[in-house]
C-alpha cells in the first residue's frame, strides 16, 4: 500500500538515507563504547566502567528509535556491520586505548553523531518532516550533553 503522508517519496527516501547514517553511527558508538565498559582500566575504572553502561543502554534504545523512524518513512532499515561500516563516520578500536584516549574517543563519536544528525535535520525540516526534527532534535541533546560530561573528566 502507497504511503500518503505529505512527504514526496523521493524526500523520504532522502531523510531515510540520512537516518541510515544516524542509525550506523549510532550503532557504532553503542558498540564502542560497549567495549571500553568491558576493556577500560586504571585507576578510574570504577567510574568509566559504570558511566560506559548508562552511555550504551541509552544508545541501545536510541537506535531502535531511529530505525522504526525509517521504517515510518517506508524504507528497510540497515542492519548488519557491513552496512553500519560503511555508513558510519565513527572508526572503530581495534586496540584497546588507555582510559584517557578512550573518553576521547567517544567525546569525538558523540559529536560526530550530534554533527550527523545536524545535517539530516536540515533535510527533515525542508521537508516539513516533524517528526524526524522531532527524534534528531532529541538525539542531538543527548550527544550534545554526554559529549560535554567526557569532556569534563579531561580538565
Ligand atoms: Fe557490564
Amino acid at each position: 500500500m502507497n504511503i500518503d503522508i505529505g512527504i514526496d517519496t523521493a524526500q523520504r527516501e532522502a531523510i531515510a538515507g540520512g537516518l541510515s547514517r544516524v542509525l550506523a553511527d549510532s550503532y557504532t558508538l553503542y558498540l564502542k563504547t560497549h567495549n571500553f565498559h568491558w576493556n577500560v582500566t586504571g585507576p578510574m575504572f570504577q567510574t568509566l566502567h559504570l558511566m560506559f553502561e548508562t552511555h550504551y543502554t541509552e544508545l541501545a534504545l536510541a537506535v531502535d528509535l531511529v530505525a522504526e523512524r525509517i521504517r515510518a518513512l517506508g524504507v528497510a532499515a540497515p542492519a548488519t556491520y557491513a552496512k553500519f561500516r560503511a555508513l558510519s563516520s565513527i572508526a572503530e578500536e581495534e586496540g584497546v586505548p588507555k582510559a584517557h584516549d578512550m573518553i576521547r574517543q567517544l567525546v569525538d563519536g558523540h559529536e560526530t553523531v550530534a554533527r550527523t544528525a545536524r545535517e539530516v535535520f536540515r533535510m527533515a525540516e525542508a521537508a516539513s518532516d516533524q517528526p524526524t526534527c522531532d527524534l534528531l532534535t532529541q538525539r542531538m541533546q543527548v550527544h550534545e550533553k554526554t559529549a560535554w560530561m567526557l569532556r569534563s573528566l579531561l580538565e
